[in-house]
């Protein structure tokens, strides 16, 4: 039995959560719940393969073993009822560096991507330093939760013939693990307007019963035609560090195409550690997820508890999935420089700041509560002290 209640000391480690925020804020004693990663160590059988290479002491270049595509492909079968062939698979040095090399194989400059408003940031980056033209279609919040607004989606595949939509799912900042049936909608649209789908679903493990994750491939009778599933077992066994993820392309002429962009760049070799960590995860790391879960899921029921008593007018987004909560703290009034200066230089607090999110993520603010409660709960306080 995994014990996530016990603190463990990150600063002194290189840590972007917890050491890199004393210079960005030129502050000291913050208390981070930003950036995605958990105050967890990893699953004992991920430690224990490390260990073994360790051991052995030789870190040559590293090859992708038959018992690693089977650890992706029964866990993908198990959990997500995909079926995966080996070789639909293609593995990358990370979530995000598929995804770029994927704008760069299958658009142009000038060319327009869509993604929502608001999303994880770095789709936009993407994006813009690749110069391509952003559209964002905004989610719109309804009972407490986002929906996609499909009419928006439409005119606005129309208007800007689109190439391609960055889609999260689940979706980070909101925590939404959109329905087959919104998948279906939005995947007829692409359909149509000949859009490709990039489907991030990195977060796909980290799903609430009775939410239901589906993948974008099996949401509709052909969608893995046009759209590619970028995925990893980082975000799931908290192995953010190790940089490693996988593609699968059931297209193969998209999957050449990506693979082909991936060899032009020199991307095909990938991390010993990235790979031992990925097998290990999978063939060993199902109980401590099964633990994470539910450790998780009382640290949100803890925070929503904690804002109702104390800080009422803060509205929350209860996710479905992901270890991220959407705040708004519009009702205060305050600007987003404001709000972030009293939460780091009063709370001594960090959060990701909604703004980064896209335009409708103004007077937000997205917190991370993957850490053991004690942690926490001391966040919360100052969060509170920073708005008293
Ligand atoms: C939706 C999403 N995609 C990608 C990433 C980053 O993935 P990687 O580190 O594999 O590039 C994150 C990290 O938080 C994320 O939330």
């Amino acid at each position: 039995m995994t014990n996530f209640d016990q603190p463990i000391e990150r600063l002194g480690t290189n840590s972007v959560k917890w050491d890199a925020i004393l210079q960005m804020y030129n502050e000291q004693e913050l208390l981070p719940l930003w950036i995605a990663d958990m105050d967890f160590k990893a699953p004992a059988g991920v430690l224990q393969a490390y260990q073994k290479l360790l051991d052995h002491g030789v870190l040559g270049y590293a090859d992708t073993p038959e018992s690693l595509y089977t650890a992706i492909i029964d866990w993908e079968k198990k959990h997500h009822q995909l079926i995966i062939e080996k070789e639909e698979i293609l593995f990358f040095s990370g979530v995000l560096a598929g995804i770029a090399t994927a704008v760069q194989a299958f658009t142009k400059p000038n060319d327009t991507i869509l993604i929502h408003d608001p999303v994880y940031p770095p789709f936009a980056n993407i994006i813009t330093t690749n110069h391509r033209q952003l559209v964002r279609s905004q989610l719109i919040e309804e009972n407490g939760h986002f929906v996609m607004d499909f009419g928006d989606i439409e005119e606005k595949f129309k208007q800007h013939q689109v190439k391609v939509m960055i889609l999260c799912n689940p979706h980070n900042p909101g925590g939404r693990v959109w329905l087959k049936e919104e998948l279906q909608q939005l995947g007829e649209l692409c359909r149509k307007y000949g859009v490709l789908v990039f489907s991030d679903e990195i977060h796909q493990d980290l799903v609430f019963s009775p939410n239901e994750m589906t993948s974008f491939f099996a949401a509709g009778e052909g969608f893995s035609d046009f759209s590619l599933q970028f995925t990893s077992m980082t975000k799931t066994f908290n192995l953010a560090g190790i940089k490693n993820s996988i593609v699968f392309a059931k297209n193969e002429k998209l999957r050449k195409q990506l693979e082909h962009k991936q060899t032009e760049n020199f991307q095909q070799e990938i991390n010993t550690f990235g790979l031992i960590g990925m097998e290990a995860a999978y063939e060993t790391g199902e109980e401590w997820l099964a633990e994470l879960l539910p450790y998780i899921q009382s640290n949100i029921a803890y925070t929503m508890t904690f804002f109702q008593e104390h800080l009422p007018k803060v509205k929350i987004m209860k996710p479905e999935g992901t270890y991220l909560l959407w705040l708004d703290f519009s009702a205060y009034g305050l600007a987003d420089e404001e709000l972030e200066e009293r939460l780091v230089h009063k709370g001594k607090v960090v959060l990701n700041a909604g703004i980064s999110y896209g335009p409708s993520g103004k007077q937000h603010m997205r917190l991370n509560v993957a850490c053991p409660q004690v942690i926490l709960a001391e966040g919360l306080k100052r969060i509170a002290a920073a708005l008293s």
